[in-house]
């Protein structure tokens, strides 16, 4: 039997799992609040809670998963990319873990174990999952890109932003409507009850499959302080049109690209991953995709959008298999594509 720990404390969730022989186990994740009141993550702030929830997270994840920990037989960790003093809780904890028990230890990349998440198996029947070569879309707060996965460990960039990401665009502009943090759940709650067709705004022209979303972000800007001009209620009483246009736009822009790759490659397995997944007319416009174009598509269950260690433990497996283990020197690393 294979048991594998896999531990994420990229940014602001600490989280372990444990997946014995492809199979999730448990999967526990601590949140932290602390920075709900500073509208965006603190790294000193997320390294501290990191520190303070390790021990307590990878404890009730064995217990969950009724493993002792000489019984793993391996610990996956994400090295990168991430905010800095948050990936050396992890990374310094798997390496003493994994020299106390004599056991080897998989250094994993946060965008790809996103990805291989689609890999994640709640129970040995479950075999709902892509078939190599497939596409994803990666979508979250600090990446968009578009991914040909050839393999669990072979994966290519083929398009990606230039600018900021399509999570970053949801929030930057909730901010500007003073709609709270993180603004992707909250401009998707309120687009539901809005007229998606009401505002335009500006939509990029960039070769290639590459994302741009700073454009809209400052279109968005200049749109309402015009309107603010003459009605400073403008905001407020319009809330839920303006999310509901400005979230048509961004999923317009991902799925345009993301149709032309599908269509050049001849590729029709196509997947999505990442925070901005969990987004209801993203989802929406997937479904869509089967119909018009004949996908087949995966979408990920909601608690493994956002960060997550079952999906560390996942890509450990995998690597695992492969024997492409990691040694003492690992560093972790603030920024790297997949
Ligand atoms: O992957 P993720 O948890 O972590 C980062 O890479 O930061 O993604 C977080 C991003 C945030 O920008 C958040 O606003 C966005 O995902 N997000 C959403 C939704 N849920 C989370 N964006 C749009 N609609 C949602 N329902």
């Amino acid at each position: 039997m294979i048991n594998i720990l896999g531990i994420e404390s990229s940014c602001d969730d600490t989280a372990a799992a444990v997946i014995q022989d492809g199979v999730l186990l448990s999967n526990i994740i601590s949140s932290q609040k602390v920075h709900e009141s500073y509208g965006g993550v603190v790294p000193e702030l997320a390294s501290r809670a990191h520190q303070q929830n390790i021990i307590p997270v990878v404890d009730e994840a064995l217990k969950k998963a009724g493993i002792k920990k000489n019984e793993l037989t391996a610990i996956a960790f994400t090295r990168g990319p991430g905010l800095m003093g948050s990936l050396l809780v992890g990374t310094s904890f798997a390496k003493g873990l994994s020299t106390a028990l004599d056991i080897p230890m998989m250094d994993i990349n946060h965008l790809q174990a996103h990805v291989l998440a689609h890999f994640i198996k709640e129970d040995k029947e479950d075999t709902n999952q892509p078939v190599f070569p497939f596409l994803c879309l990666l979508v979250s707060g600090g990446n968009s890109q578009i991914i040909v996965v050839k393999s669990h460990n072979e994966m290519e960039i083929i398009g990606q932003t230039i600018d900021d990401a399509a999570g970053e665009a949801f929030d930057k502009c909730a901010k500007v409507m003073g709609l709270g943090y993180p603004g992707g759940p909250i401009v998707d709650k309120l687009a539901k009850e809005g007229n998606p067709e009401r505002f335009r705004f500006n939509k990029p022209h960039i070769k290639g499959y590459d994302y741009s979303f700073s454009g809209l972000k400052t279109s968005f800007l200049y749109f309402l302080r015009d309107e603010l001009k003459s009605n400073s209620n403008f905001i407020e009483e319009n809330k839920e049109d303006l999310c509901a246009s400005l979230q048509k736009t961004i999923i317009d822009i991902l799925m345009d690209k993301l149709r032309k790759a599908a269509k050049d490659l001849g590729i029709k397995e196509v997947a999505v991953a990442g925070g901005v997944s969990a987004n209801s007319g993203l989802r929406a416009s997937f479904e869509e995709h089967v119909h018009r174009f004949g996908w087949k598509i995966f979408i990920p269950k909601f608690g493994y959008t956002t960060d997550n260690a079952a999906m560390v433990a996942i890509s450990g497996y995998y690597k695992y298999l492969d024997k492409e283990f990691c040694g003492m020197d690992a560093a972790p690393y603030a920024r790297v594509t997949v």
